[in-house]
């Protein structure tokens, strides 16, 4: 299958998907829109982030899972912190429901070095094409407010990571489902911690996690 196929299977799952409401598609085509301007407006915000959580944490041997991961800041920001291009043992799967955003982040893979240990798949964090108990590590990173439903969202996640599996996700602040997504942590997740710095625009929640038995 080339490039091309994938583009064209990508645009029509995307398409067809039922889950794709008014909001969805908006944030589907303002992301596909504003792709080039990304890395250059919001960088520097999304760096701050990923320090706050990679302060006392390295990744090795892990499939990680990064949902909503735009043009891929995040993996050059763990390339860069824990020098892992010479050493790549992980495995890298980019999920994001914008086209572009995904286009832009395999134009660096080669500059990266990374192209061996990503897999990019254009898809909804709602919906997510994936066998269960996949992922030991899962970052979302400001992608929760975009969801139509954050529940899904967390069940989704929750259903591809491993039976004990780390998770970092963050919200934007300014949010409206704020408190929905704090409740349903909650009840969703067993161990987490919030992280809600003031200087910082998102609230932040990690850990480690054993899924609940039911
Ligand atoms: C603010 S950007 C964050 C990108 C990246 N996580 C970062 O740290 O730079 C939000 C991203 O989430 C993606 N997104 C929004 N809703 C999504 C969904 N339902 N499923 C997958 N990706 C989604 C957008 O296309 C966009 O690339």
């Amino acid at each position: 299958m080339t490039y091309r196929d994938f583009k064209l299977i990508a645009i029509n799952l995307m398409k067809t998907n039922p889950l794709n409401t008014d909001k969805k598609r908006k944030i589907i085509n303002d992301y596909n829109s504003s792709f080039q301007y990304y890395d250059k407006r919001y960088g520097e915000i999304q760096l701050k982030k990923y320090r706050r959580f990679f302060e006392n944490r390295k990744i090795q041997n892990k499939k990680i899972l990064d949902a909503g991961c735009g043009t891929g800041l995040l993996l050059e920001y763990i390339f860069q912190k824990d020098k892992l291009k010479a050493f790549p043992r992980y495995k890298y799967t980019g999920v994001d429901i914008a086209l572009n955003m995904l286009n832009k982040f395999h134009l660096k893979l080669e500059a990266l070095g990374a192209k061996r240990i990503v897999n990019l798949v254009v898809a909804d964090i709602e919906n997510l094409p994936f066998r269960n108990n996949v992922f030991d590590e899962i970052f979302s990173i400001t992608v929760f407010q975009n969801l139509n439903d954050i529940g899904r969202g967390l069940d989704s996640l929750v259903r591809v990571g491993k039976s004990r599996f780390d998770l970092v996700i963050s919200i934007l602040k300014k949010a409206s489902g704020l408190e929905i997504f704090d409740t349903l942590v909650k009840q969703k997740l067993v161990e987490y911690y919030f992280d809600y710095n003031h200087r910082i625009e998102d609230n932040i929640v990690w850990g480690t996690f054993s899924k609940k038995e039911d």
